[in-house]
């Protein structure tokens, strides 16, 4: 094993010189071999497993390449369902040689990885004619069975045409499961024919340009212009697109929070039955009641029809129900949650959304599927065989595996793809931050020092997660998804003991190449220099300056000139000298200057040290 790890290095480093094009998720073994293999007009893919599914997929994957039946092709691209020793149902065996390519996996699953990995070794193209592939052996399969993205298409609305696209993105790259938020306060996005009102008031508010946090709420008359929603139709071409690339759909539906755009079309889904209108913000928070009443068999029934169509529309095995930041403050003024309280024995509001979340399971559950929730759902009692999602850290996913619950991670502070990725003042506005090389050291398994005992199978993977309240349009999606997917996607595919910052750098890059050919949007922030401020205990100004790539070298002025490789050197913390008002800083990499100036202002510093 240790040999094949050394072979491993060697590879990535023979792909430095480009021998080996760079594989994102790095593949668990590779070995190079001699030679290459050159696909030319008489190649031919000989697919041995019947199966039309299989067929198609092959086919379309290795477009150029006709496929034939003939036996004893020499020189083809051999594909084959079989089992493969030592691996699991998405693994796959890929053995290139000179003479020829042979692809074989336990599983349809495992030949469309081998061939995502194929398409990889190969340049973007339309055609795979007359190029060459380099002799290797690779044996890969996942290290986590939940490899995750969400796209929240509520706040702003993503059409059916980028949802494929992204589909597509994450294809490349082995995710399996697209987390799809359907729903939120901002805007109801699928058809339910039993409860037209959701898309025809639902899926529209008023339109907005701005910052999120100053968006103004609707005036009076203000027609709901800005919206959109997926029909029935749509949702299943998307998911058989889905399918077709050994994607499951998980759909959320949230609740019984982030649910005004349901409550605007149903008012008398609240306690109060007040009637309101979708809001293109969030400042109702709290002000408003965006909670589903859960002391009403009326919700249940709602929620009986939305699940009886979102079941027949999905068929992987789960409903997200959302269950997250639900304000319960309404609740505990109504007489009804009270009665309720009292009759089912419920000490407090938090337990009164247990037994919300408890009988909606039983709903999700005559469905034929599993209930999974945000880690809110832990408070008050889990419901009996919910499946956690862990965002505010690692935290529930660790007392959810406690209790004995599946468990996927996905912490805010590693998964958070809305989050800042670089330099805030070079970043369209948003919260938070979670930088590309934060992303790469996610570790979905929690170290056995804060979860002691706890069965590492419960965790099932991990996820990626779009908000979209700071994300107007399609291509600000890829620049906040790309490339932390692509250090996800790793973290989540990848032998642990194999992740190496710098060599995910240099593949990162190349890969850089094939979305600029591909036309797909990537933020290039990891190349921005990072200012960090601490106020010296005499009041000046202290900067920190720091790089997330190895081998860069950072250059500064503080007298309002443009730095270049002539200007100081930083080497260490530095006070802002007397009369300055900014600081501007250049990073340099093997004596050129990457990404962006970075600058800022006395009065932005002394904002962020606050
Ligand atoms: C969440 O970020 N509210 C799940």
């Amino acid at each position: 094993m240790h040999k094949i790890i050394a072979l491993f290095l060697l590879a990535f480093t023979a792909a430095a010189q480009s021998s080996i094009p760079a594989l994102i998720p790095a593949p668990q073994t590779l070995e190079p071999g001699t030679g290459a293999f050159a696909i030319t007009a008489q190649t031919r893919l000989s697919i041995l497993t019947p199966a039309a599914d299989v067929r198609k997929m092959v086919i379309d994957n290795l477009p150029g390449i006709p496929a034939s039946d003939a036996p004893k092709l020499t020189k083809a691209i051999t594909v084959r369902v079989a089992p493969v020793t030592g691996v699991g149902p998405e693994g796959y065996d890929l053995l290139v040689t000179p003479i020829g390519i042979t692809l074989t996996a336990p599983e349809p699953a495992g030949i469309f990885y081998g061939l995502q990995t194929m398409r990889q070794l190969l340049p973007v193209n339309k055609s795979f004619r007359d190029q060459s592939v380099p002799a290797l052996h690779i044996r890969d399969q996942p290290r986590f069975g939940w490899r995750g993205l969400m796209l929240d298409v509520s706040r702003h609305f993503f059409d059916k045409v980028f949802v494929k696209r992204f589909i597509d993105q994450m294809a490349q790259y082995k995710f399996n499961i697209f987390h799809w938020h359907l729903t939120d306060d901002q805007g109801w996005r699928i058809q339910i024919n039993s409860l037209p009102k959701l898309t025809e008031v639902g899926a529209w508010r008023v339109p907005r340009t701005g910052r999120w946090w100053d968006i103004e709420n609707p005036q009076a008359g203000e027609i709901p212009s800005y919206g959109g929603f997926y029909t029935q139709d749509d949702i299943r071409e998307i998911v058989r697109y889905a399918q077709e690339r050994h994607i499951t759909i998980v759909p959320e539906i949230d609740m019984p929070g982030h649910i005004m755009s349901a409550i605007a079309a149903y008012p008398n889904l609240t306690c109060g039955k007040k009637q309101v209108v979708v809001p293109p913000n969030g400042k109702f928070y709290k002000l408003e009641d965006n909670t589903l009443n859960p002391c009403d068999d009326s919700t249940y029934l709602f929620i009986d029809k939305v699940f009886t169509e979102i079941a027949q529309l999905f068929p992987g095995p789960y409903i997200h129900v959302g269950g997250d930041e639900a304000y319960k403050g309404f609740w505990e003024k109504c007489d009804a949650c009270k009665a309720t309280m009292a009759a089912n024995n419920l000490k407090n509001v938090d337990e009164l959304q247990s037994y919300f979340i408890k009988r909606v399971e039983k709903i999700v559950q005559s469905k034929g599927k599993k209930l999974i929730g945000w880690d809110e759902i832990l408070e008050g009692g889990l419901a009996p065989d919910a499946t956690v999602m862990s965002w505010r850290g690692m935290k529930g996913g660790i007392e959810a595996a406690r209790q004995g619950h599946p468990v996927i991670m996905t912490p805010y502070q590693f998964c958070y793809l809305d989050l800042y990725q670089g330099e805030a003042s070079a970043e369209p506005s948003t919260y938070g931050i979670s930088r590309l090389s934060t992303a790469y050291s996610f570790d979905p398994i929690p170290d056995s020092a804060t979860a002691p005992g706890i069965n590492a199978k419960l965790i099932l993977g991990g996820q990626g997660n779009l908000w979209a309240e700071n994300v107007p349009n399609v291509r600000h999606a890829e620049y906040m998804v790309w490339p932390r997917a692509f250090a996800l996607s790793e973290v989540l595919w990848s032998p642990k003991a194999q992740r190496s910052w710098p060599n995910f750098v240099n593949r990162m890059e190349a890969h850089f190449k094939r979305f600029d050919a591909q036309d797909v949007n990537y933020s290039r922030s990891v190349y921005n220099p990072i200012i960090t401020l601490k106020k010296h205990p005499m009041g000046m100004m202290e900067i920190m300056l720091s790089h997330e790539l190895p081998d860069t070298y950072l250059y500064y002025s503080t007298d309002n000139t443009v730095p270049d490789d002539h200007f100081p050197l930083y080497t260490q913390p530095f006070l802002m000298p007397k009369g300055a008002d900014r600081v501007k800083v250049v990073a340099y990499r093997n004596g050129k200057p990457i990404g962006r100036m970075v600058e800022l202002t006395l009065p932005d510093m002394e904002k962020r040290v606050q």
